[in-house]
C-alpha cells in the first residue's frame, strides 16, 4: 500500500466510517434517539413495576447500562421485549444467560404491548433516566423519598401508645394507694381506739367518706368541679363536632404496608394497585395475588425482614423456601381497614375526578407516597405539597362535604378538550333557553364544576 493511499485509509476513510456508524446509532439505534419524554411515560405505564433504571433489582434486573449489555443486538432486545420466549429460542448466549439468572425466581417476563418506536423511546428514557439519577446518589430524582432510616423512625413513632393507656394505669395506681392508705389508716385509728378503750371508727362506705371529704373542702371541690364541667363540655362539643371527620386518623393494618417503600423509592404507579381508580367508581384495594407479582420474588424487607412479607405468604398459602404454592390451601384474604370512608348517603366516583376532572391522587390523598401507613391527609398536609401540578388548595377540612363544596366551587372545569362538553354546547346554543344558560354558565369564559351542577344535594346524596 503506498503512502497515499495510507493516509487516505487513516485520514478520510476511518473517520468517515466511524461517523457514519455513529449516525446510524443516533438515528438507526434504538438506544437513543427517541423521544424520553414519550418513552417516561411508557416505561412508567408498562416497565417501572419491574424494573429499575438504575441498577437495583426489583422484580427484575434493573435496567441501568442495558445498552451496553445489549450493544449491537438492537433487533434483538426488540424481539425480546415484546416476546421474550421467542427472543430466547433464537440461542442467543447473553439471553441464555440472562434467562438461567432469573427465570426460576422471577418467572419469565411477559410480552410487552410496545411498538418498536416505543421501545426506542423508553429505551431513550432509560439511558437518560441512568445518566440523571447516577450523580444525585440513587432513584430520589425529583420526588425526595424518605431514607429506610427516616421511615423505621417514622413507623415506631407509629406504634406508640397515645399516652390515654398510661394515663389510665398511672390513674389505677394511684386510686389503688389511695384506697390502700385510706384503709390502712382506719385500722391504725382502730387499734389505737382499741387500746385507748374507745368504739371502733364508724363502718362509712367509701361513698359516705368521700361525702364527708368533699363538704370538708367544699371551696377546693367546687372550684375543681367548675373547670371539670367547663372542660368536658368543650370536649364533648367538639367530639359532637368531629362525627364523620377523620383527619389525621391512621389506623392499625394487618400488615405492615409502608406507600414510602413501595411508591416512593420503589416508583410504584400508583394504578399498578389501585387499578380501577381511572376506570370506575372505587380505587379499590390491591389483592394478595398482586403482591405475589413481587413477592414470590422479594422475601425480604430492609426494615421488618421477612415477618410482615411472611403474612402475604400466610394469606395465599406459599412457602418461600421451596418457592412454591401450598397445594389445596385455603386462601385468606388480607383484611385491609378502611382508612378513608364517606357515609353510605354520599355518592363520590373515582374516574369521574381521575380521568375526567383530571385531578391528581395527591390533591385529595396528600402525600400518599410518603406513608409509611394509611393516614388521612390534614388540609395543610395537601397544600404543602409542592410536586402536584395544579394543585387545588383547599381551606376546608378534608372527606367533608364543605370540603366537596369547596373544590367544586373553585376548579375550572377543561372542557376544551372533551367531547361530551362540545356535544352539551351545541345542544345548548340549537335552543333560546339553552343560549341564556350557555351565556350565564359561560359568562366569564370559564365554567367551575359548581357551575354545571356541583352544588346540587342530588349529585352527590343519594
Ligand atoms: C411483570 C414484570 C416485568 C415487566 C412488566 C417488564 N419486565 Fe422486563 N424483565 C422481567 C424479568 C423477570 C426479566 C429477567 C428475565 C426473565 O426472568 O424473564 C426481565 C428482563 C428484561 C430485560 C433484559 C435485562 C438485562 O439485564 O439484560 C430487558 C431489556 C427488559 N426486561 C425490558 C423491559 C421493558 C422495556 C419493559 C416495559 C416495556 C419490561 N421489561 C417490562 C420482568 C418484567
Ligand atoms: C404496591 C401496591 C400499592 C401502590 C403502588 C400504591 N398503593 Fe395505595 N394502598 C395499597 C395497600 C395494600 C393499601 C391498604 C393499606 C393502607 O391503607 O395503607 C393502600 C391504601 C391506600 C389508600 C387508603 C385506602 C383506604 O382504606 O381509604 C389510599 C388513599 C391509597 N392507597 C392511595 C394510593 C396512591 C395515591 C398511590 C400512588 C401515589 C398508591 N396508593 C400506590 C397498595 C398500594
Ligand atoms: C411491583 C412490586 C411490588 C408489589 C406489587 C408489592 N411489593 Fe412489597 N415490596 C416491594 C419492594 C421492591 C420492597 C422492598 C424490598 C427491600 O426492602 O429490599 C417491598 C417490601 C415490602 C415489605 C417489607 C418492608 C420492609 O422494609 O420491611 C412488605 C411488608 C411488603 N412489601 C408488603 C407488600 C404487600 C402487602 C403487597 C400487596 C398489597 C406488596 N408488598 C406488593 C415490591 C412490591
Ligand atoms: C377528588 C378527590 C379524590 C381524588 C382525586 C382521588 N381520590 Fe381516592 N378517595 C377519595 C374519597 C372521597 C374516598 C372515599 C370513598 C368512599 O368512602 O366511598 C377515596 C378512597 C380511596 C381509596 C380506598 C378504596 C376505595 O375505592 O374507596 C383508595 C385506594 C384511593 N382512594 C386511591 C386513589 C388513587 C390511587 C387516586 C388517583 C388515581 C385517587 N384515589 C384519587 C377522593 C379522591
Ligand atoms: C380537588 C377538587 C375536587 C374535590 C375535592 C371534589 N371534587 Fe367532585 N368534581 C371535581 C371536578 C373537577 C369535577 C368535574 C369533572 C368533569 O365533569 O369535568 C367533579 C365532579 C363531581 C361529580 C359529578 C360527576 C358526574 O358524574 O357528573 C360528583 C358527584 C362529585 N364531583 C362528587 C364529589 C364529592 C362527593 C366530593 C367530596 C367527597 C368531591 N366531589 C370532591 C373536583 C373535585
Ligand atoms: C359535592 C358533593 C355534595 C353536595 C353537592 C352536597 N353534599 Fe351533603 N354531604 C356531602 C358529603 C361528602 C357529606 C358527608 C360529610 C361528612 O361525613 O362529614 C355530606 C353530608 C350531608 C349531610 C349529613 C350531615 C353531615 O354533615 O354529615 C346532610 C344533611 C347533607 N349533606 C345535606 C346536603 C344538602 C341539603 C345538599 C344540597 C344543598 C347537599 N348536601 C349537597 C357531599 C355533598
Amino acid at each position: 500500500m503506498n503512502r497515499l493511499s495510507r493516509s487516505f485509509i487513516s485520514k478520510i476513510l476511518v473517520p468517515f466510517s466511524a461517523a457514519i456508524l455513529l449516525n446510524f446509532n443516533a438515528f438507526g439505534g434504538v438506544f437513543e434517539g427517541g423521544d424520553a419524554a414519550k418513552g417516561e411515560s411508557l416505561y412508567k405505564a408498562n416497565c417501572a413495576s419491574c424494573h429499575k433504571t438504575t441498577d437495583e433489582v426489583l422484580a427484575a434486573p434493573g435496567l441501568k447500562d442495558i445498552d451496553v449489555r445489549w450493544k449491537g443486538k438492537d433487533a434483538l432486545i426488540v424481539k425480546w421485549i415484546q416476546n421474550p420466549q421467542a427472543a430466547a429460542a433464537t440461542g442467543d448466549p447473553y439471553i441464555k444467560g440472562l434467562v438461567e439468572k432469573y427465570v426460576a425466581t422471577y418467572g419469565w417476563m411477559a410480552g410487552q404491548p410496545v411498538s418498536e418506536a416505543d421501545i426506542k423511546d423508553i429505551l431513550t428514557y432509560v439511558k437518560t433516566a441512568a445518566d440523571a439519577a447516577a450523580p444525585a446518589g440513587g432513584a430520589a430524582g425529583v420526588n425526595k423519598c424518605m431514607t429506610l432510616e427516616e421511615i423505621a423512625t417514622e413507623k415506631a413513632k407509629n406504634e406508640e401508645s397515645d399516652g390515654t393507656v398510661w394515663f389510665i394505669i398511672i390513674g389505677s395506681i394511684l386510686a389503688i394507694i389511695a384506697v390502700t392508705a385510706a384503709n390502712i389508716s382506719k385500722s391504725l385509728k382502730n387499734a389505737i381506739n382499741e387500746r385507748e378503750g374507745l368504739p371502733p371508727v364508724v363502718e362509712m362506705s367509701y361513698w359516705q367518706s368521700a361525702k364527708g371529704w368533699m363538704w370538708a373542702n367544699r371551696k377546693f371541690v367546687s372550684v375543681i368541679g367548675l373547670f371539670l364541667f367547663c372542660y368536658f363540655s368543650v370536649v364533648g362539643y367538639k367530639s359532637l363536632m368531629d362525627i364523620g371527620v377523620y383527619d389525621g386518623y391512621t389506623p392499625d393494618q394487618p400488615i405492615w404496608f409502608s406507600h414510602a417503600i413501595h411508591n416512593c423509592q420503589n416508583e410504584i404507579d400508583c394504578n399498578y394497585c389501585h387499578s380501577s381508580a381511572v376506570k370506575s367508581k372505587h380505587a379499590g384495594i390491591p389483592s394478595v395475588n398482586v403482591c405475589m407479582n413481587c413477592h414470590k420474588g422479594i422475601k425480604k424487607g430492609a426494615i421488618t425482614g421477612t415477618s410482615e412479607i411472611q403474612k402475604i405468604y400466610d394469606a395465599i398459602g406459599f412457602d418461600p423456601a421451596t418457592g412454591t404454592y401450598i397445594a389445596g390451601f385455603e386462601q385468606k384474604p388480607i383484611v385491609w381497614n378502611k382508612v378513608n370512608n364517606l357515609p353510605d348517603h354520599v355518592y363520590f366516583n373515582h374516574s369521574a375526578h381521575v380521568t375526567v376532572g383530571k385531578i391528581d391522587c395527591k390533591n385529595c390523598h396528600g402525600p400518599q407516597n410518603q406513608y409509611t401507613v394509611g393516614h388521612v391527609p390534614t388540609a395543610d398536609e395537601i397544600n404543602a405539597q409542592e410536586d402536584v401540578v395544579g394543585l387545588v388548595k383547599l381551606e376546608r377540612r378534608p372527606f367533608t362535604m364543605g370540603w366537596c363544596l369547596e373544590c367544586h366551587n373553585k376548579k375550572e372545569v377543561d372542557m376544551a378538550g372533551s367531547a361530551y362538553y362540545q356535544e352539551m354546547h351545541e345542544r345548548y346554543k340549537a335552543s333560546e333557553v339553552g343560549q341564556r344558560t350557555l351565556r350565564e354558565i359561560m359568562e366569564d369564559g370559564t365554567s367551575t364544576v359548581r357551575e354545571l351542577g356541583g352544588w346540587e344535594c342530588g349529585k352527590c346524596h343519594y
